[in-house]
């Protein structure tokens, strides 16, 4: 298949771009952050890559694809909350501009990276019947989003949303504000493992390497997956954050120290998957002891604190060179449906 993949060079796409190339796939990437900090090219190779905007990009990008993984955002909370408006402005209209556009210019298939946050903190088990609850801007965008893209699906157009559990594992672009990769890193690093208290939290978590499968899974589908939210994860990581920093601590050995901070925040929420079973056919492999070697193993290779793996102060140096990189892509500041 030919297929559009936007923000596929962060966290999530350094996967699972590499994947789809092995898999055969002609694979274009529309990112505009790519090349501040790394060079995914050798990783990507056959690929074509692409730095521009989901927002402003001329439309013509967005002609000869057969389907569209949309993972560009600004991708969690605390990046969501820096910049309202631009948060709305790429994860709700950016997204919707690009769904909008790949039916126009005939793909026939579409999948958005959602998030289980949009159900917010509650008792009991949520599934897709749930109702939402976002509790942020980047949550809210996310069922903004849901519903307009989702609203698009029809036979000449398959609209997913999957809503992803919390991410951890490695990948070549880090992510330190993602509660797995930071306990366990820093664990490594300082011998503590700092935990917000008082660690009886629930939150369902997914490695990388199984949202690369699921997405790959869902646009690669022949079923009928479209117009509807699909969680993604699995119960059995709907998991404490003590029990999180438990595992670490017997990881890192004896010498590691807990260390708790801020204050109780005893808002939990946990996710039931089955809609992923029965409809995506979709299990995940990876639990969170894998994740927890893997990142140790890249720390003994030597894997270092850099300026790209801190989200939030990413988005901020983006957002404030906004102007420049307007200027270096020679962008009109508008949006074009
Ligand atoms: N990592 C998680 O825990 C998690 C959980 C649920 C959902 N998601 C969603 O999955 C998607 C990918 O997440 P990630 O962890 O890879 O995040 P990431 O921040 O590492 O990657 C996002 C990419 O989008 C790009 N981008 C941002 N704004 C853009 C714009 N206006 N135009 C073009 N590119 C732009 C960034 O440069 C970056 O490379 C996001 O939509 C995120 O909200 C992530």
């Amino acid at each position: 298949m030919n297929i559009l993949v936007t923000g596929g060079t962060g966290y999530i796409g350094r996967i699972l771009v590499p994947e789809l190339i092995g898999r055969g796939h002609n694979v274009t990437v529309i990112d505009r952050g790519f090349l501040d900090y790394d060079d995914p090219t050798k990783d990507y190779e056959g690929a074509h890559l692409i730095r521009d905007d989901i927002r402003t990009c001329d439309p013509s990008r967005l002609r000869g694809f057969d389907g569209v993984i949309d993972l560009a955002a600004l991708s969690n909370d605390p990046s969501g909350d820096l910049d309202k408006t631009a948060t709305w402005d790429i994860n709700y209209i950016g997204r919707v501009r690009i769904a909008r556009l790949a039916k126009k210019l005939g793909a026939k298939r579409y999948v958005v990276a959602s998030s289980c946050s949009v159900y917010g903190f509650r008792d009991g088990l949520s599934d897709e019947s749930t109702p939402t609850n976002p509790l942020t801007t980047y949550a809210e965008a996310n069922v903004a989003v849901e519903r307009d893209n989702l609203s698009l699906n029809d036979s000449s157009f398959r609209a997913t949303a999957l809503r992803f559990a919390t991410v951890f594992g490695y990948s070549k672009r880090f992510r330190l504000d993602l509660v797995v990769n930071a306990m366990t890193f820093y664990g490594y690093k300082n011998r503590v493992v700092r935990m917000m208290r008082d660690g009886n939290q629930y939150r369902p978590f997914i490695h990388v390497k199984d949202v690369s499968r699921a997405l790959i899974q869902a646009i690669e589908s022949n079923d009928d997956i479209g117009g509807r939210p699909i969680n993604v994860g699995n119960e059995r990581l709907n998991m404490q954050i003590k029990d999180i920093a438990t595992i670490i601590m017997h990881k890192l050995g004896k010498d590691t120290k807990l260390e708790l901070y801020g204050d109780p925040d005893n808002r939990s929420y946990q996710v039931k998957f089955d809609a992923a079973r029965d409809l995506l056919k979709f299990e995940t492999k990876f639990d969170l002891e894998y994740g927890v070697d893997e990142i140790i193993d890249k720390c003994k290779e030597g894997l270092d604190d850099l300026p790209q793996m801190h989200t939030v102060n990413y988005y901020k140096t983006l957002l404030n060179a906004e102007d420049s990189i307007a200027k270096y892509l020679n962008l009109k500041p508008k949006i074009i449906f």
